[in-house]
């Protein structure tokens, strides 16, 4: 389908994600209907709106006309039949269950225009499983956008093993069209490029703090503010929700295995407390008076040079698995995570013969999967394509 026909979306699940996505189509002006399972929940959804589209005014972001006719063009029902007849788009995003995604893939395939696509937001379900629920395995895509949607900058586009490649220029220019940068995961990888990897780097900090090799104030401390990144791992996990992560987690270690085996008693423990993160008050940190504090002077007590092996291993994996592009992947974590540099790009600046001999270092101290290098890394080094001294690294 050109982008040019599509003029109607309904976005299935209005809770965090589905409002957001919601808004941005809508401001961009598509016609758009929210679906969920009881009223309350959409009028809920569409104050959310409305709040963010008052501060938007109140920042002269947008004029207050904008804001209404943005309102004007979101409907809302508890009805598939009603909401489906005449969509062009659907953008599932109810919680994060494999069977509740293929029931709504199916319901949605057996109500809409047999043209329609029809887009998941999960984080790490498999998109093949979702359109084996359908009859238009072809039309059915991953769609990941971050959240909040209508602030972050990047959209996964995730390719099943049936999607077209018609379906997925639509995404891929739609993403263009909402203001987004899409990146491309070509094959239906679990935990796609942007979770992959931050959650292969934040198992690193995980084992490290289980082996009492440094508290979690000092990994994160090391990370921030001497690695640059934007928060530090334990800060990060507790801000994206603990119980988010370990699903998550749960999805990657049994697809890969040993590689992502999460350390016991880490995060369990927590979760059996209803400790969540920052959505609960308390996680791994305190967050019952606003963000953690996290002491500058503990800067230098983590090797963050671990934290970026792990992060070119993974992203390698990534490669070899023929499921990302280099540019894809740097892109993906500078704009869904605010890495300071791409795990790809940072590699060949440091040389992958040094990255390369780190994993090596850790993988013979600890001897797990997590640090083995990547066949690809090794052969990479092996044909003296070191990086940017060699004039050839993952980039020419
Ligand atoms: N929250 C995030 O940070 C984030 C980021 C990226 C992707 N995601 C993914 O987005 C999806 C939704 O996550 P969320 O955080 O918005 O969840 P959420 O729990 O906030 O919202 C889910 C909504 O779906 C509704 N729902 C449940 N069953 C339904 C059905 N049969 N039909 C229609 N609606 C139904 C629920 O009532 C709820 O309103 C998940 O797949 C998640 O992995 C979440």
């Amino acid at each position: 389908m050109p982008l040019e026909s599509l003029k109607k979306a309904a976005i299935v699940g209005s809770g965090s994600m589905g409002h957001g996505i919601a808004e941005l189509l809508a401001m961009t002006g598509y016609q758009v209907i929210m679906i969920d399972i009881n009223d309350e929940l959409l009028r809920n959804a569409k104050e959310k709106i409305k709040w963010s589209l008052d501060k938007f005014v109140e920042k002269k972001r947008i004029r207050s006309e904008d804001a209404d006719a943005t309102l004007a063009r979101i409907s809302a029902t508890t009805s598939y039949e009603e909401a489906c007849r005449d969509i062009d788009l659907a953008i599932e995003a109810v919680p994060e269950r494999i069977d509740l995604k293929k029931r709504v893939f199916s319901t949605l395939d057996a109500n809409s225009p047999p043209n329609a696509i029809l887009a998941s937001n999960t984080s790490t379900l498999s998109i093949t499983e979702m359109a084996g629920a359908t009859k238009r395995a072809d039309k059915v895509a991953g769609m990941h956008f971050f959240n909040p949607p209508i602030m972050m900058a990047l959209v996964e586009v995730i390719k099943g093993d049936n999607t077209n490649q018609d379906t997925l220029n639509t995404l891929t220019e739609l993403a263009k069209k909402l203001g987004k940068t899409p990146i491309i995961v070509k094959k239906d990888v679990r935990g796609f490029i942007v979770n992959r990897v931050l959650l292969a780097v934040c198992m690193e900090a995980f084992w490290a703090y289980k082996r009492g090799e440094a508290t979690k104030e000092e990994i994160d401390a090391s990370v921030k503010y001497t690695g640059g990144f934007p928060m530090g791992w334990f800060e990060l996990a507790d801000f994206s929700g603990l119980d988010i992560d370990y699903e998550v987690v749960e999805v990657l270690y049994s697809t890969y295995g040993e590689r992502f085996k999460p350390p016991e008693g880490v995060i369990e423990p927590l979760i059996k407390e209803k400790k969540l993160g920052q959505k609960t008050g308390a996680g791994f940190y305190d967050w019952s008076k606003g963000r953690p504090r996290i002491p500058f002077n503990l800067l230098d007590t983590y090797d963050v040079e671990r934290s970026w092996a792990v992060g070119v291993n993974e992203a390698a994996w990534l490669i070899q698995d023929e499921a990302a592009t280099p540019q894809d992947i740097d892109t993906g974590m500078k704009l869904g995570t605010y890495w300071p540099s791409g795990p790809c790009e940072y590699g060949d600046r440091t040389g992958l013969d040094s990255i390369l001999n780190k994993l090596n270092e850790l993988h013979k101290r600890y001897g797990m999967e997590l640090y083995k290098p990547c066949p690809l890394l090794e052969e990479y080094v092996s044909k003296g394509w070191t990086g940017k001294k060699a004039g050839r690294g993952f980039y020419q």
